[in-house]
């Protein structure tokens, strides 16, 4: 077995994963949202410090399987520095006192193995990634074969539902806030203008339409209009995915398509993704809607290929980086 922990943000989570059938045999995960909430965005060193109590209760109750542990798991890029150190310093404390390798997790990486937890992986894949640090679009091959092919500049897409979500007020995270509130909306009644759609780039960038979106919450008379410009927001920011996908979709035609990360939870995303994979006939895979948001199941996923691999690492090689090299 192997044990996995994740703290790369606001989620202290760890699983125990059976290496020869993949199997989930345990998965505790502690949310810090509501402490976050009152700020509207995540405040690091109060993440840090939760992790700190979180991580260890988790722990306790892996107690029962430490005997049959092959190898420790942490994910140790990208997120948080001050986040990340909390679970990579637990692995190395439990790879030394068990005398069992260590194995340094991306995260993004675990995002697309959140479709096969408990399940052989399937490739090649192309993969949409929309969470609260990253937008990308990643041509998926192998474990070790990962090109992004488009990034966001500056925004991620689950960050901007964060940050209008503040702006009205609502609290934190922003993307359950705002789909909710879309929900009775007009999606036509502002028209704001799609992100980069007159370059030829394929890139994302959502501080633009943040700002378009701030001037029209501050033009408001009444919190009344703020499902108007929730669900007008919601439908440009997916809009600027599923154009720029479509001018990238002219080159490489999609077969096997994945949306992941928390803010693939999105329905008004996921049924504009259908729609624009239907004329290639291309299949659309999603994760489990409790593996979307930070999980320590995909850690561990990931992890059974790198044993599997024996892609260890010392102490002394691993270390965090808050920057992903993907
Ligand atoms: O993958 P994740 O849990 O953490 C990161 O790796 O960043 O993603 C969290 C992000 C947050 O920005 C959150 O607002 C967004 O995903 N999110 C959503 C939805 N659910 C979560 N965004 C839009 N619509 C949703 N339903
Ligand atoms: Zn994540």
């Amino acid at each position: 077995m192997i044990l996995s922990i994740e703290s790369s943000c606001d989620d202290s989570a760890i699983s125990i994963t059976e290496i020869a059938t993949k199997k989930l045999l345990f998965h505790k995960k502690i949310s810090q949202e509501l402490e976050h909430s009152v700020y509207g965005g995540v405040v690091p060193e109060l993440a840090a410090r939760l992790h700190a109590e979180a991580l260890p209760k988790i722990l306790e109750e892996c107690e029962v399987y430490f005997k049959d542990l092959k190898a420790v798991a942490v994910t140790s890029t990208p997120g948080l520095a001050v986040t990340l150190v909390e679970g990579v310093t637990m692995a190395k404390a439990i790879s030394v006192a068990l005398g069992i390798p260590l194995i340094g997790v991306n995260h993004l990486i675990g995002h697309i193995y959140s479709l096969f937890i408990e399940k052989e992986a399937e490739f090649p894949l192309t993969v949409l990634l929309v969470s609260g640090g990253h937008t990308q679009v990643m041509e998926v091959k192998s474990l070790q074969q990962i090109d992004t092919v488009a990034k966001s500049m500056d925004d991620s897409f689950g960050e901007s539902f964060d940050k209008v979500a503040k702006m009205m007020g609502l609290g934190y995270p922003g993307g359950p806030l705002i789909e909710k509130l879309a929900k009775d909306g007009d999606r036509k009644k502002h028209n704001f203008t799609i992100p980069l759609s007159q370059s030829p780039l394929i890139a994302f960038s959502y501080s633009g339409l943040k700002n378009a979106v701030r001037l029209a919450i501050e033009k408001a008379q009444s919190k009344d209009e703020y499902k108007d410009i929730a669900a007008s927001f919601e439908h440009i920011a997916s809009a600027h995915l599923i154009q720029k996908l479509k001018k990238y979709f002219k080159d490489v035609p999609p077969k096997r398509f994945a949306i992941v990360g928390g803010a693939s939870a999105n329905l008004y995303l996921r049924g504009q993704i259908e729609e624009l994979l239907k004329p290639y006939g291309a299949s659309l895979l999603l994760s489990e809607l409790k593996y979307c948001s930070d999980n320590a199941a995909m850690i561990g996923r990931v992890a059974v290929e790198m044993y599997e691999k024996k892609m260890f690492s010392t102490l002394d090689e691993l270390d965090i980086s808050p920057k992903s090299k993907l």
